[in-house]
């Protein structure tokens, strides 16, 4: 069998695309490998947000050069495939500055891959593909789907590992793609010129894959998309369903205990979307609702076309409709020209809000967005200070958020096995100081909290992998719960 290798930066969604990937190439004979040693083909899949995302994948690619030298010294030949943001945005450039690179392919595009690599093989020329094509990409997958039963829901939602014949991973949560793109355009991010516009998939094939995923013994379905609120694909009759209506078809599967969705634009919370929250107890009472800025003028130099007031009146809704609600948030310091007083602005709403965890980050300029041409850039020292006061605080509200779990009774949802090669979540079995000799549970809780129990055997353990039980909270850590099956 050849062998692949997938290194891959960034969210949740190129988590998914890299799961898509390895199904594409397993589909052609391809087994994945943890390292690029002997490998017949890499894959990277490049995140633009960050920083320094390309160096990063230029210094990457100069450690793969040895590997590839070898396996041509011995005969053989590798094929190295740069996806994900960075190959759409730098395209070309990419194989001016770096000779390792076989294949460049976008995130819109990548199901051409099992094409490319045989026409790189074949041709021995460099291949690229950047089209937007999102709705040919998931009739490919499709496709693939139906040649190959049941193993074919992997292609459709949900991670190869979780089916695949020779990983055996069982998962009781799984992300079905629902919404892709942005055309929010906010001026710091690259997303709209790398994901290209939105696109929303059939609420029909949506309600397929969370179907196949419920037979595989998921019970957990987790709507993936960048703007996933703006949802707004075709029903039975052809009119444009929300993401409430979605949620709503999805909760009539009987199996399907949980549903989640990440990632939502405060300006898409529609009044359906609130009702959701309040009406269907699947939709778990946890929202991931990005603001960046508690100032007004940095949000409309963001161009997030929303203000602080706005938020508020979204959370006060929320929380009306849901008084348990969690809440978790992205946050940018040092926008070109936040002012003290602004920072103070942001620090004041997340103060007034309480959040349970969020994620921050210092602004970085991203080369062809707005922000990054603007005069007036703030200083790194400027932004580090910023950023550790601030995230002394998140982290604060996070401990606080868990602290007042102890002693509550609550409903976690256990793995379905534990992972035995983990790039999608900790292993329960290790780390977290359990009791020698017990072995240990791990699950989430309503609110996306890692919980963790023990118990005395691998019997009992199996009896809730992959189920909802309650437990009792008996001890809080800054990022997990400990606790005891309650019964
Ligand atoms: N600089 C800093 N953070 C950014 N993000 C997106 N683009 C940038 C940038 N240029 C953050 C936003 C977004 C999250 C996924 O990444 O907070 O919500
Ligand atoms: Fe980027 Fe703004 Fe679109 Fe989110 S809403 S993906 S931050 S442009």
């Amino acid at each position: 069998m050849k062998k692949l290798h997938i290194k891959t930066y960034g969210c949740q969604m190129n988590v998914y695309d890299s799961d898509r990937m390895q199904d594409l190439m397993e589909n052609v004979g391809y087994e994945t490998i943890d390292t690029p040693e002997g490998a017949d083909m890499v894959i990277i899949n490049t995140c633009h947000i960050r920083e320094k995302a390309s160096e990063k994948l230029f210094s990457d690619l100069g450690r793969i050069r040895p590997h590839k030298n070898k396996k041509e010294e011995d005969g053989g030949q590798m094929i190295v495939a740069v996806a994900g943001c960075v190959a759409q945005a730098e395209g070309e450039e990419i194989f001016k500055r770096s000779k390792v690179v076989d294949i460049i392919v976008g995130p819109e595009s990548y199901q051409t891959l099992p094409d490319l690599v045989g026409k790189a093989i074949r041709d021995k020329k460099k291949q690229i593909n950047l089209d937007f094509v999102p709705d040919n990409k998931f009739d490919v997958f499709r496709e693939l789907a139906s040649n190959v039963g049941d193993a074919g829901s992997s292609y459709l939602g949900g991670s190869s590992r979780r089916v695949s014949a020779t990983k055996g991973v069982q998962k009781s949560s799984d992300f079905v793609t629902v919404q892709e793109g942005c055309d929010k355009f906010c001026t710091f991010c690259v997303v709209p010129y790398t994901r290209g516009a939105e696109y929303s998939r059939e609420v029909s094939k949506i309600v397929d894959d969370a179907k196949r995923l419920v037979d595989q013994g998921v019970s957990e379905i987790y709507f993936l998309g960048q703007n996933v609120n703006a949802y707004h694909g075709l029903d039975v009759n052809g009119e444009p369903a929300s993401l409430a209506k979605l949620i709503e078809e999805v909760a009539k599967i009987d199996a399907v205990k949980r549903i989640r969705y990440t990632t939502s634009h405060p300006r898409d919370m529609s009044d359906d979307l609130l009702a959701a929250h309040r009406d269907i107890e699947k939709l778990m009472p946890f929202l991931h609702l990005p603001i960046q800025s508690g100032s007004n003028s940095v949000l409309k130099g963001m161009n997030r076309k929303h203000t602080r007031q706005d938020y508020f009146k979204i959370i006060e809704k929320l929380r009306a409709a849901r008084p348990d609600m969690g809440l978790s948030s992205d946050f940018i310091v040092g926008f070109p020209g936040e002012t003290d007083r602004d920072f103070e602005d942001t620090m004041d709403l997340v103060r007034k809000i309480g959040f349970t965890q969020c994620y921050s980050f210092k602004y970085s300029p991203r080369p062809g967005t707005p922000a990054a041409d603007a005069k007036i850039q703030v200083e790194e020292s400027v932004k580090d200070a910023r950023l550790a006061e601030l995230q002394k605080l998140l982290t604060e509200q996070q401990i606080e958020f868990n602290k007042k779990a102890e002693g509550q009774v609550m409903p976690v949802l256990f793995e379905r096995e534990a992972p035995k090669s983990g790039r999608s979540s900790p292993s329960p079995l290790e780390g977290e100081g359990g009791v020698r000799g017990k072995i240990q549970l791990w699950g989430k809780s309503p609110w996306l909290q890692s919980v963790i129990v023990d118990v005395e055997s691998e019997e009992e353990a199996k009896k809730y992998f992959g189920k909802i039980a309650d437990v009792k909270v008996l001890k809080s850590r800054p990022s997990s719960l400990v606790g005891e099956i309650f019964e």
